[in-house]
């Protein structure tokens, strides 16, 4: 595999953290998130002071991707609560409005937790997390807390999530590096394709299926990754192209129409690829994953071309109360994101230079065109190998079943 050339180059950022948060322990708490619908030209963080920002960023997806998405909606609210509780204690004018009653915020906080569960609807990742927040705010209430009481319970709820999700991607990352090499003992190094962005940018840090090719890079066991463009809002090319340049993992883009020709070109030369590494927005019951689209179309060749179908995600990805796919609710994205293509103009002829701060649309379509722009698709558990998660890879058993209740029998992170 050759290596990526005449890309336009961009400096790179020292940090890939989509999530900036100050905790509440050092006064006052903050939130601020990296804009990546400006990546990979610009780093620009924004701060989010409020259940609304955190629902505008969410749904323009200036944050993205199924963790991501979750804890800074979290988050949102955890500044909010640190605020008034700041305001209660100094009486400033605008006191007068916040409320003091348990009952009171324990209900504030549940209705902002329902109005940021409408920003995005595939992530699961984002109604567990509101689910189990209302269920501390709850539990905070019943146990006789007082208004301060309800919301340090939810803070601190809210800040754990956040350390948490660093914890099981690394878990993750060295439980599917694990997987994928003992299944090719042989080779001493091996090739993945990924698909979209499932790496730091799309969690509270390191990645899901990213976060395997980051620990096979790091075992000195990755030959290669190659990536997907990810059409049509590019999140492999902008987002996943991004972190690897950032960490010098060798890799290679191509266009999500050339997966075919990469399996069959390695095929014809005795080679092939170790395995398609892909995240999750929900995992249901059996297995069946839904997931960026295009991930269904890379399973169907995995499979044409034996190459192993891997889907990387947190426990809190998976949800137990959706039987299959066909009750997953798949996102449609506005047209406009089909069709054209941001970025900033070429400044010369060889594309070595690029003006970036010189940010502009483009259309790719005639006028008028009519367009479908599902953000995601489901993949039958029966193309999937193996569900990588913080607690154990998940495989199917004789009967071709997944048993994904059995990893929430397992407690802890090992
Ligand atoms: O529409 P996006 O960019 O939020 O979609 C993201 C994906 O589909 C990711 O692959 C998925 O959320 C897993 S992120 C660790």
């Amino acid at each position: 595999m050759s290596s990526p050339s005449s890309a336009p180059s961009a400096p790179l950022s020292d940090s890939l953290q989509a999530i900036l948060y100050t905790p509440s322990s050092s006064k006052p708490a903050s939130l601020k998130i990296l804009n990546q619908l400006l990546l990979p030209h610009q780093t620009v963080y924004i701060p989010i002071t409020s259940a609304a920002d955190a629902f505008t960023a969410i749904k323009s997806m200036a944050v993205r991707g199924a963790p991501a998405i979750a804890i800074v909606a979290a988050l949102s609210l955890a500044v909010e609560a640190e605020g008034e509780m700041a305001r209660l204690a100094s009486k400033t004018s605008d006191s007068t409005s916040i409320p003091t009653e348990a009952v009171d915020v324990a209900a504030s906080i549940n209705g902002k937790l329902r109005y940021l569960l409408g920003s995005r609807p595939t992530a699961v990742n984002l109604a567990e997390a509101v689910g189990k927040l209302a269920r501390v705010v709850d539990g905070a209430v019943e146990r006789g807390a007082d208004g301060d009481g309800v919301r340090k319970a939810y803070v601190e709820a809210a800040e754990r999530m956040l350390v948490l999700d660093v914890q099981d991607n690394t878990a993750i990352g060295e439980r599917g590096a694990e997987w994928i090499r003992a299944g090719h003992e042989k080779r001493r190094k091996l090739r993945v394709l990924t698909h979209c962005n499932t790496g730091s940018l799309a969690t509270a840090g390191y990645g899901t299926a990213l976060g395997i090719v980051r620990s096979l890079y790091g075992k000195g066991l990755l030959e290669h990754a190659c990536y997907t463009e990810t059409r049509p809002y590019n999140q492999g090319s902008r987002l996943t192209g991004y972190e690897l340049l950032h960490d010098g993992i060798p890799c290679t883009l191509i266009t999500d129409s050339m997966a075919a020709a990469l399996m069959q070109k390695l095929h014809s030369e005795g080679d092939s690829l170790a395995a398609v590494i892909v995240g999750a927005d929900r995992v249901a019951l059996n297995g069946d994953t839904a997931n960026k689209i295009g991930t269904y179309a890379l399973a169907v060749l995995a499979r044409f071309h034996g190459v192993k179908f891997v889907v990387a995600a947190p426990r809190t990805t998976i949800d137990l109360a959706t039987p299959s796919g066909k009750e997953i609710v798949i996102e449609e994205r506005p047209p406009d994101e089909m069709l054209s293509v941001k970025g900033p103009q070429v400044l010369t002829g060889s594309g070595t230079a690029i003006d970036i701060k010189n940010i502009t649309s483009i259309s790719t379509a005639a006028l008028g065109t009519q367009c479908w722009n599902p953000a995601f698709d489901v993949t039958p558990a029966e193309l999937i190998d193996a569900i990588v998660t913080e607690v154990g890879v998940a495989e199917k058993n004789d009967q071709g079943k997944f048993d994904l209740q059995h990893l929430f029998s397992i407690s802890e992170v090992k």
